[in-house]
């Protein structure tokens, strides 16, 4: 959510704290800070919205120092204004923070009662204060850090600096990732290693409860009993080439446009095209010996996961749980033994889909983890990783990362259909030769831009928007509803074709357009009765769909959009593209921020 920094360098930090903000504007952009040790006295400069506004208040009113902190923020208490916005002051102690403290109404209340006064709504300011009550009482800045650290309860990442100490910052991490940087005579504090990459490649990611003393030349990682702990140092793929636009307008268009390639990698990750297998995996459980899977995942991964469950039972006949990772991780499910958990994160950072992964982890359960961060937390806690290999993706709104999801359920149902003896080796053979055509028809939408981009100059004039979909493109039809909504604020759902007459078709008029997903399959005729539905209510029909599905269709659309003809599995793969593109010109049109649409977040560390 929050993207935090912090380096203990050897020249004026501020400009380079902020450069690598900018690797983690991604994370939340609504306020953003930086503080620094200058002459033995803290400084700080905040701004309200994207991190140019602070970087123009630095300009104008520029902070020195080689010791610094910086923050872009994600409110989660307290609105998004300067005085809420990263790092927090309190009697000579800085601190920025991502997470949430869930005690701090508690804290807020003990330390109002001590005198401590609060000047912004937020919970991060207890933590300000309280290590500098510990410092008060006479505690070394560690050791107030260490005391203030023990008092906290919920899922932080932070850094604390002090007033009059230009060769120390503690960092902590309880929930939302937190990595330090090793550099030669400098150390670096960093949400990720994207944001340090600039600096060094060698990295140390913090586990659950550690905390770190960072100086200059040294760093030592504790735990919260004050024990030291080893943590392997390791050396990160991460670049400072991975937040470029290249000849795009947003990194949403660029990553659109990866998608043939980054498909291709993925499924060739998975199956091997030449000999026409899946290929065998290293998992911690036999498909043949288990008896259900659950998957778990958040928004449009858990979209890839819903298309993952039509595909593992129709192809493996195995039987598939899938839950939002918000109600999965609380609705306590009983977990058979004789099953296996699959979590789906393109950050891998995602709290929910972690406390899920926890809870399946606690039944005991096999846990792969298809992850697009193979650094992350949650591939580092699965018992295998099965990466998607879609590349840094920026864009808030995922597109290339769930192509490569589908590409790896995909793959791992025809796998699993081997294991299990449902599918003949002749099947297999077909499905990989299907699969392998799915980066070329993805090309080949990539072509229909202009005719999207004209639909969607019409779309944008609307203020409600229903998708319809069936089987795996049901799925795909929410997840177009979810795409359109998140970035073009125009109001969308997603709804199962053949529910259409169960309450949603009280919504059909002039002014509902309705984007029908329906490649002619073997249940189109199904879906063209519900076309019906809506026309004879005067509902504005875009029908994606095939040559043989436009011609047989005999429905008067608004708009055709006419796909290669292909076959049924990779439909939801290839038909994204279509939906990704509609939702992101109309954007455009709307002139909302395509990157970075408002309230959201890349990695949504909190609850
Ligand atoms: C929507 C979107 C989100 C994410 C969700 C899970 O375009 O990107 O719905 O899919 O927040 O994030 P990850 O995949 O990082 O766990």
């Amino acid at each position: 959510m929050c993207g935090i920094v912090g380096i203990v360098g050897r020249t004026s930090v501020a400009p380079l704290i902020v450069d690598a903000l900018k690797r983690l504007e991604y994370r939340g952009y609504d306020s953003a800070g930086v503080a620094t040790v200058e002459g033995g006295q803290l400084g700080r400069r905040r701004a309200e919205g994207k991190l140019v506004n602070l970087e123009q208040r630095l300009n104008a009113e520029p902070l020195d120092g080689n010791i610094g902190i910086g923050h872009t923020r994600w409110a989660t208490h307290g609105v998004p204004n300067e005085t809420n916005a990263h790092p927090h002051f309190s009697n000579g102690v800085a601190v920025v923070h991502n997470g949430i403290i869930e005690n701090f109404a508690e804290l807020r209340n003990e330390l109002k009662a001590d005198g401590y006064e609060f000047v912004s709504q937020t919970d991060t300011e207890v933590v300000a204060h309280l290590v500098a009550r510990e410092l008060k009482r006479g505690a070394s800045p560690v050791d107030a850090a260490h005391g203030a650290l023990k008092r906290l309860e919920g899922a932080f990442a932070l850094a604390i600096m002090f007033q009059g100490d230009d060769n120390l910052i503690v960092g902590a991490r309880n929930g939302p990732p937190l990595a330090v940087g090793h550099g030669d005579g400098e150390m670096y504090l960093g949400s990720d290693a994207i944001a340090l990459a600039p600096f060094t490649n060698s990295i140390t990611y913090l586990e659950d409860g550690d905390w770190a003393v960072v100086r200059r030349n040294e760093v030592g990682i504790f735990d919260m009993d004050g024990n030291a702990v080893e943590r392997r140092r390791q050396q990160s793929l991460s670049t400072s080439f991975m937040v470029d636009k290249g000849n795009r307008r947003h990194f949403m268009e660029k990553e659109i446009h990866e998608q043939p390639e980054v498909i291709s990698h993925t499924l060739a990750n998975y199956v091997d095209f030449t000999d026409g297998v899946s290929k065998p995996l290293d998992l911690p459980f036999d498909f043949a010996k288990i008896d259900r899977l659950a998957i778990s995942a958040c928004g449009t991964a858990y979209l890839s996961g819903l298309i993952g469950k039509y595909w593992f039972e129709r192809i493996a006949r195995l039987p598939v749980d899938i839950d939002v990772a918000s109600e999965f991780r609380y609705r306590e499910m009983p977990i058979s033994k004789n099953s296996a958990a699959f979590f789906i994160s393109q950050s891998g950072e995602t709290a929910d889909t972690l406390a899920s992964l926890r809870y399946c982890r606690k039944a005991g359960v096999p846990i792969g983890a298809i992850v697009n961060v193979r650094e992350s937390t949650i591939a580092r806690e699965s018992d295998v990783i099965l990466p998607t290999l879609a590349g840094p993706e920026i864009g808030v709104a995922s597109t290339k990362a769930f192509t490569c999801q589908l590409s790896v359920l995909a793959s791992l149902a025809v796998r699993a259909g081997v294991a299990r003896g449902t599918i003949s080796r002749e099947q297999e053979k077909t499905l990989v030769r299907e699969l392998s055509e799915a980066p070329r028809f993805a090309n080949h939408v990539l072509k229909l831009e202009e005719q999207i981009e004209k639909i969607a100059r019409e779309l944008s004039r609307y203020k409600h928007v229903l998708y319809l979909g069936r089987d795996t493109n049901y799925p795909l039809a929410m997840e177009g509803a979810l795409k359109l909504k998140e970035i073009s604020y125009i109001h969308a759902e997603g709804y199962a074709a053949g529910e259409l007459k169960h309450g949603p078709i009280a919504l059909i008029d002039e002014n509902m357009p309705v984007i029908v997903i329906a490649p002619h399959d073997r249940i189109f005729e199904k879906t063209v009765s519900n076309m019906q539905e809506v026309a004879a209510r005067g509902g504005k029909i875009i029908l994606i769909t095939d040559q043989k599905g436009a011609d047989q269709a005999g429905i008067k659309t608004m708009e055709t959009i006419i796909l290669p003809d292909m076959p049924e599995i990779i439909t939801p793969i290839v038909y994204a593209l279509p939906i990704q593109m509609l939702a992101y010109y109309t954007a455009v049109f709307m002139g909302t921020d395509v990157d970075q649409p408002r309230n959201l977040a890349k990695s949504v560390t909190v609850e």
